[in-house]
């Protein structure tokens, strides 16, 4: 399936392709990005081959539709992010999103996330996208809501980092709250 690009206001959004491995692989890079992701704050970035692996897999739309954001000013590739678990027959998808650690904190997510959110309900005409956070994600938490994300549950201690157990929180948005 082709991806549309779908522009925001600081960013814009298209289908990830092969030339963008490179930047692709330097999320990994950052500590923070690891942990909130679920890893070992001891994790080190993986090895190449796993990484290609992983990229060829969501290239090929075998993890989702699968889209680099890009910074409108300058091309700056800045991370992707994805629908995936899509289920056309219930209408609804699942929400993954990782930048760069040099453009976290900037709206740039909150941006991607928006025009993201706007593919899955005007092309996809899904009707409810949800996503799950570790509860200690402060600032992803933070910028789900501002797009419009609602808490909803919690998988109480569903994550096991480090030798203790932390709350993933489901959050989900429905078409109908969502401001296009
Ligand atoms: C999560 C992520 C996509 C958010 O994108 P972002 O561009 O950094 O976020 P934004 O700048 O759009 O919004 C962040 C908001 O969190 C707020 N924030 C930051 N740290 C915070 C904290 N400790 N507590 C509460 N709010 C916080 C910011 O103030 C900002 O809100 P504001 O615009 O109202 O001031 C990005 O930070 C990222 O890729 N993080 C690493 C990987 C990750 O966590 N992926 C998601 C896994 S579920």
């Amino acid at each position: 399936m082709e991806l549309s690009k779908i522009v925001g206001k600081q960013v814009y959004i298209r289908q990830l392709q092969n030339d963008d491995f490179e930047n692709w692989c330097k999320a990994n890079e950052s500590k923070e990005f690891r942990v909130m992701c679920g890893e070992s704050k001891d994790s080190k970035p993986p090895p190449t081959e796993k990484k290609k692996g992983k990229f060829n897999k969501m290239v090929r739309q075998e993890s989702g539709l699968c889209f680099a954001i890009i910074r409108r000013k300058d091309e700056a590739y800045l991370g992707s992010c994805r629908l995936h678990k899509l289920n056309m027959c219930d209408k609804n998808a699942r929400l993954a999103i990782g930048l760069l650690s040099d453009y976290f904190g900037k709206g740039y997510g909150t941006d991607a996330m928006k025009c993201l959110l706007k593919f899955g309900f005007n092309e996809l005409s899904l009707h409810r996208v949800e996503l799950r956070v570790l509860d200690f994600n402060k600032r992803g938490i933070s910028a789900y809501k501002k797009c419009g994300f609602k808490k909803e549950g919690v998988l109480r201690e569903n994550a096991y980092i480090d030798g203790k157990y932390y709350d993933d929180i489901i959050m989900s948005i429905l078409e109908s709250e969502f401001e296009k």
